[in-house]
């Protein structure tokens, strides 16, 4: 990176104690040039996570938040961290109001629901992955499979859904009524061959036609919205166990009406996953290809091999995210991104790319430090709303 292109860079983007951190990253080459250019120009409010951590813990994407007790309780009793993580993620999976996530995630511009899913162990070091599977509603278990009674690492496509067939999981249809209903609104929000013809008596009214029930009118606010701004949700979820023994997962249904086959960073070791014994684990959810093209999750974990705080760490995967679009934030303002981060001690933050949800609240994850599950707020890099680019 040229001099000039780091100074303008940190000027306009980076907070006080965000550069402390990155100074760490990118060598003690430039800390003067960090602090003293960065100072005019904070926006991040800080939150570090706590810098020496507590064990057994856990965190995980907000949407994990009511399953982090059913985690904490397999920690407690067996200590096995994958089963712990999948206590978690397994149930968002599973449900059908989950529109980002397994059974009920919107489907790719088919109408098909592709899920991605990568799992991580860190006492056997293995991991396993599963891209673009169909018609199985827990693709984090078959990663799990894959991991556990293969050679392999990653397999995708139709030879990942017989995969799973083969190993005894049951296929079936992914579309619930409401994810089906949103993805013909976004047909016909996007190609006229989806609308009733201009003779139709009724032209103009075909979402109102297509919610014909009270229980499908109110789903209309909802279905104009992922219409309009396609979601990525997504959860991650990582443990460490009393031992400091750590597992990671991350699963989703991506990009809502994505192009058919297209993966994101969720089933991308060293993107929307990464965890290493020696260090810690961390994840990612939000816009994966932003992830893919830093390779964030790993990112992440070298930070804090280096010693960043997972905070930090997460803040410096951020920066170079920024640094991809040279701090236009005409482009950054169209997409969010967030990444998880929790070592082997426990310690555990995390960091967001925009600080609020479309509603104006501030973005929020979970975690279970062995007393309670609690919300926490990201540490954000910029005030503000990402968009769904
Ligand atoms: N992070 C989820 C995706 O982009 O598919």
């Amino acid at each position: 990176m040229k001099d000039i292109t780091r100074r303008k860079f940190c000027a306009a983007a980076l907070a006080g104690g965000v550069a402390a951190g990155a100074g760490k990253a990118f060598g003690a080459a430039l800390p003067a040039t960090f602090s003293e250019a960065a100072q005019p120009q904070q926006e991040a409010t800080r939150q570090p996570g706590p810098t020496t951590g507590k064990r057994p813990t856990i965190i995980s994407a907000h949407n994990g938040l009511r399953h982090l007790d059913a985690g904490m309780a397999v920690l407690r009793s067996t200590g096995d961290t994958m089963d712990a993580v999948l206590a978690v993620v397994t149930p968002v999976e599973d449900d059908p109001n989950d529109n980002s996530v397994g059974y009920g995630g919107l489907p790719n511009e088919d109408g098909v629901v592709q899920l991605d899913a990568c799992v991580m162990h860190g006492p056997t070091r293995r991991c396993g992955a599963v891209g673009a599977i169909e018609r199985i509603k827990n693709p984090a278990k078959v990663a799990r499979v894959i991991m556990e009674r293969t050679n392999h690492t990653f397999i995708v496509g139709r030879g990942a859904t017989q995969f799973a067939i083969d190993q005894g999981f049951e296929p079936m249809n992914l579309l619930t009524d409401k994810s089906r209903l949103a993805w013909l609104a976004w047909k016909a929000s996007s190609s006229k061959d989806w609308r009733p013809g201009l003779d139709a008596p009724d032209f103009n009214k075909q979402l109102a036609e297509l919610l014909d029930t009270p229980e499908r009118q109110a789903w209309a606010p909802w279905i104009k919205q992922v219409v309009a701004h396609p979601p990525t949700g997504t959860i991650n979820c990582l443990a460490v166990n009393d031992k400091g023994e750590m597992s990671g997962v991350t699963t989703t249904s991506g990009l809502a009406w994505k192009i058919s086959g297209r993966v994101g960073d969720s089933c991308i070791i060293g993107a929307g996953l990464f965890l290493d014994q020696d260090v810690g684990g961390a994840g990612s959810t939000g816009r994966g290809e932003e992830d893919i093209k830093i390779a964030g999750g790993h990112t992440v974990v070298e930070m804090m091999r280096k010693g960043m705080s997972p905070s930090d760490a997460c803040l410096e995967a951020l920066h170079r995210v920024v640094h991809n679009y040279d701090f236009d934030k005409s482009r950054l303002k169209m997409f969010d991104l967030q990444f998880y981060a929790l070592n082997k001690d426990g310690a555990y933050g995390a960091a967001s790319l925009w600080s609020s949800s479309g509603n104006g609240q501030p973005l929020t994850y979970a975690v279970h430090d062995g007393t309670e599950a609690k919300s926490v707020p990201f540490t954000p890099l910029f005030q503000g709303t990402g968009g769904d680019y």
